[in-house]
């Protein structure tokens, strides 16, 4: 027990924070905070609420999937952050920032995203995480992408992003149409 502030007692350990604007949350981020709990004691997703990047799914709507997908995970807590990272780093007792890296072409917006968080906040580290070789190509852009135009993405987001999607694009459930020589 560390003592952080007067009269409030904290459990240390080592926290990380790993945020994101998870739009939906996919099976790479979820590989991520999987392989994370194995060096951390504590990992916090932190859920950006930024209305500017104009997400499909609200801040409510992505809170209330990324509980729902860790209900039965202990050690993670699920919250939402506005404004700037290390604002919000700073109210909690982690020091690293976790970041996925799918390939090299996510290299230089990461690079300079930890640069700048690092010269806003001097004692803050960001620490890269290569994706599974099963999820490197999976981004929650290209999963929008498919699912708005029908196309399946089961087995790279858990079911429940699945039907949250297919309610927010309209797709019928079940709609499986072949076309072929008979149509
Ligand atoms: O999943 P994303 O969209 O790549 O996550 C990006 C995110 C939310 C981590 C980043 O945009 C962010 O930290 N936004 C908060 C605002 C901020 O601190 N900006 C300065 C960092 S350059």
């Amino acid at each position: 027990m560390v003592k952080k502030k007067k009269g409030e007692y904290k459990e240390m350990g080592k926290v990380a924070i790993y945020p994101g604007s998870f739009d939906p949350i996919t099976y790479g981020h979820i590989d991520i905070v999987e392989r994370t709990l194995e060096i951390f004691d504590k990992v916090i997703i932190a859920i950006a609420d930024n209305a500017d990047k104009r997400p499909l799914f609200s801040i409510e709507e992505r809170l209330q999937m990324v509980k729902i997908i860790f209900k039965d995970t202990p050690n993670i807590i699920v919250d939402s952050f506005k404004g700037l990272l290390v604002d919000y780093v700073a109210k909690t007792n982690a020091k690293v920032i976790l970041r996925g890296l799918r390939a090299t072409s996510d290299f230089e917006y990461e690079f300079h995203m930890a640069s700048m968080n690092r010269s806003l906040n001097t004692h803050l580290d960001t620490l890269f995480m290569m994706t599974s070789k099963d999820y490197f190509f999976v981004s929650s852009r290209t999963i929008k992408e498919v699912a708005k135009l029908g196309g399946g993405v089961e087995g790279l987001v858990p079911d429940l992003v699945v039907r949250r999607l297919k309610e927010k694009f309209k797709i019928p459930v079940t709609k499986k149409k072949q076309i072929g020589w008979d149509d």
